[in-house]
């Protein structure tokens, strides 16, 4: 937990911005994996967290802002609680920690608000990504439970994401520690992977160095030979020489700040000279993004330099053909990167995505794209300091979607459908990294960057 004081600062800011009304953050509750008490690793939301701290399930923060008064509600534990939990600091001591006062039941949340919404005040929320707050905001705000997302306020969404995506000094040394321990979960794979071996085995080593390092991996762990599928979550096939595993993880610190790192590895420790050809073209499209990363550039254009790079390679090796600008805005590279160049990242790895992607990653005046492929981007605004993003370009042969094309003759003028064949058994690469924009650059998050060129990682996985 930060000091009281930033936790207190950052309520100020937020009743600040938004002026007027309740703002009511609610925190998660436990949920059940398969029966009410075997419960998922609790996971407390993260705007609770940044505003209000506490690692706790069934709480709630109001501030009032008007007056800037504020309340946590949460219970107090029973006897029985403390059987099973041990003891647990009273209420009143957890909301002190955090700079609040005034502590009331959890249990009274609903008619406190719900008084003051049936006299016309104004209660600000945010759009429940679980079930049970939805259900919690019907019955105390009286909204109909299929009308409770579209009832969030847009004033405390946008001050909320203005205040979370620009991170402090205090967020960015979290950042840096879970970078570091996402460096050992990639490092680690890299130097165990070995013929043979089921991708299980890594996803098992990879997840236990994030629980004993931090609370745990900062979302399900992507590893897999067939790394053309971008969230392959399946892990039973026996490494196999010739093939590429893409390895996408990171960690989340004990404070629950994110990383993400992709590395995309040969099977049986080297490069075959096709693939160490895309992977160039990837690596290199993950340089020169980071390079351009800096204050008032859009990620839109940083996004839009990486394809052409992309595309550019691609036609080197004459699998796209063409002017190089003109298939990037025609978006035939997307055949081969169909997602963005990256997001924003802080307490959640896709950072705030719970709040609407289009409100974390655009603007009301810069929009986001529908073209395939652009349309995928979840930050395209312009940086500024503070910001946390991954930058991560890849280049896949998605048998599926080139055989879609082709029938279709979608970018026919710019791909050479007929050379594509001897890859549909190629899967795919991907290398993402993770940056702080500073004043006037980026910088990478981590003490060290995981090893990204040809060499060093065909060293590295040769045990030299
Ligand atoms: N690392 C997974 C993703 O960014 O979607
Ligand atoms: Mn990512």
């Amino acid at each position: 937990m930060f000091n009281k004081e930033v936790y207190a600062a950052r309520r100020n800011e937020l009743a600040k911005k938004v002026k007027t009304g309740l703002i009511l953050i609610l925190g998660n509750t436990e949920l059940g994996m398969n029966y009410i008490s075997n419960t998922y690793r609790f996971r407390q939301d993260s705007t609770f967290l940044y505003f209000f701290g506490i690692d706790q399930p069934d709480m709630a923060g109001l501030i009032d802002a008007g007056t800037g008064e504020e309340i946590i509600f949460g219970n107090d534990v029973s006897i029985d609680d403390i059987i099973w939990m041990g003891p647990q600091p009273a209420m009143a001591e957890r909301a002190q920690r955090v700079g609040v006062s005034r502590v009331m039941p959890f249990d009274s949340l609903e008619s406190y608000v719900g008084n003051y919404a049936a006299k016309g005040a104004k209660v600000h929320y945010l759009p429940p990504y679980r079930s049970d707050n939805r259900v919690l905001l019907h019955k105390t705000l009286s909204i109909a439970l299929d009308k409770v997302n579209e009832g969030a306020s847009p004033e405390l969404i946008k001050a909320v994401v203005s205040l979370r995506e620009i991170k402090d000094k205090y967020e960015v040394a979290e950042m840096d520690k879970a970078a570091d321990i996402g460096y050992m979960m990639h490092f680690t794979a890299m130097k165990m992977a070995k013929l043979g071996m089921v991708e299980q085995e890594l996803v098992g080593i990879m997840e236990g160095i994030a629980i004993s390092n931090g609370h745990m991996p900062s979302f399900p762990i992507i590893l897999s030979q067939n790394g053309e599928t971008l969230h392959n979550h399946t892990h039973h096939q026996v490494l196999t020489d010739g093939r590429i595993l893409v390895i996408d993880a990171g960690a989340e610190t004990n404070m629950h700040y994110a990383s993400d790192f992709t590395r995309s590895l040969p099977s049986g420790g080297k490069f075959t000279p096709v693939q160490s050809d895309i992977y160039t073209i990837v690596s290199t499209a993950n340089n020169l993004a980071i390079d351009m990363v800096r204050p008032g550039i859009t990620y839109r254009e940083v996004h839009l330099a990486a394809s052409k790079v992309i595309a550019q390679g691609l036609m080197n090796l004459g699998l796209m053909r063409g002017n190089v600008d003109e298939a990037v805005e025609a978006g035939a590279h997307a055949l081969f990167m169909p997602h963005g160049l990256g997001h924003q990242m802080g307490l959640d790895v896709h950072d705030m995505e719970d709040l609407g992607e289009n409100n974390v990653g655009y603007t009301q005046t810069f929009t986001r794209a529908s073209q395939f492929g652009l349309k995928s981007l979840r930050m395209g605004k312009e940086l500024k300091p503070g910001h946390v993003i991954t930058v991560e370009p890849g280049c896949y042969f998605i048998p599926a979607l080139i055989k879609k094309w082709k029938k279709e003759g979608t970018n026919k003028q710019f791909i050479n459908f007929d050379k594509l064949e001897p890859f549909y058994n190629f899967g795919g690469i991907r290398l993402e990294d993770d940056v702080l924009v500073t004043d006037n650059k980026c910088r990478l998050l981590g003490a060290k960057r995981l090893p990204i060129t040809v060499a060093d990682v065909e060293r590295e996985m040769s045990g030299n």
